[in-house]
């Protein structure tokens, strides 16, 4: 048994946190292992000028996964994987055996063939609406998108932190934020998850937000991620005013 690849996360799913990426990428070349990042949801996070500092490291990685259908703004699905040298990939996915798959009379680049790259046949052309958008707003369009995302999730962190009826269950580092309606009457923790899960059943079907939840140091906590660019500051207002509705009508 024995070890062969370290993951990092460029933004995990429940909270948006950054692992340290350049001491991940030192221990992996420290003892010759495989270093992919997880950047499904967060990697585009990158773009944003004062969020640079947490991804270092990111550009050390072997293999990144990508999913433009999250941060890029891309239709679902879209779901990638980056690589910086090709041939191990090749080598792990690529096979002579079968003539039906196999390209003549090409050059390299036209010979190109993503069945060797991945576990996938038969597939779609999803890399068409990813280069649309790349080509059609371009890299510092979506880079302000994304900085008016980690924005917009830092005022509902502000707007939380100042609340009296609500907790912010974790730090807001991209455009996740996480927190939950606890109002100062003593309730137990117990009672508060029970609360915050019905609080966010009724903002789903009341239809004006959408919350989905974490799970946050054993907290049932309501998580607003925000990946459209069209959120404004007024639907986090209105977020914030659906959840304490939500919560005055189930008392
Ligand atoms: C950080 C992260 N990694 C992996 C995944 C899984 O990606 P996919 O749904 O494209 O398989 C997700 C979300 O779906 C995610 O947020």
């Amino acid at each position: 048994m024995r070890p062969f690849c370290v993951v990092g996360s460029a933004g995990t799913v429940n909270t948006g946190v950054v692992d340290p990426l350049n001491e991940i990428a030192n221990i992996a070349a420290e003892f010759d292992l495989w270093f992919h990042v997880d950047g499904a949801y967060g990697a585009p996070g990158c773009l944003d000028e004062g969020k640079k500092l947490l991804f270092a490291g990111l550009e050390l990685a072997d293999s990144v996964s990508l999913d433009p259908h999250k941060w890029l703004y891309v239709p679902v699905d879209a779901g990638c994987l980056l690589f910086k040298k090709d041939a191990a990939v090749r080598a792990a996915f690529s096979t002579e055996e079968a003539d039906y798959i196999k390209t003549h009379g090409y050059t390299d680049e036209e010979a190109f063939a993503f069945w060797d790259y991945g576990v996938e046949l038969s597939r779609r052309f999803r890399a068409l609406k990813v280069w649309l958008t790349l080509q059609y707003y371009g890299s510092r369009r979506i880079a302000q998108a994304i900085s008016e995302d980690i924005a917009l999730a830092a005022y509902l962190g502000e707007l939380v932190s100042n609340a009296n009826d609500f907790e912010l269950l974790a730090p807001v580092e991209l455009s996740i934020c996480c927190f939950r309606y606890a109002p100062q009457r003593g309730m137990s923790d117990v009672e508060l998850d029970q609360l915050n899960e019905k609080i966010m059943e009724t903002v789903q079907k009341g239809g004006r937000a959408y919350l989905s939840n974490a799970t946050v140091n054993g907290k049932f906590a309501l998580r607003a991620c925000i990946t459209n660019f069209r959120t404004t500051k007024s639907d986090i207002d209105e977020t914030i005013a659906a959840v304490r509705e939500a919560a005055q009508n189930l008392k």
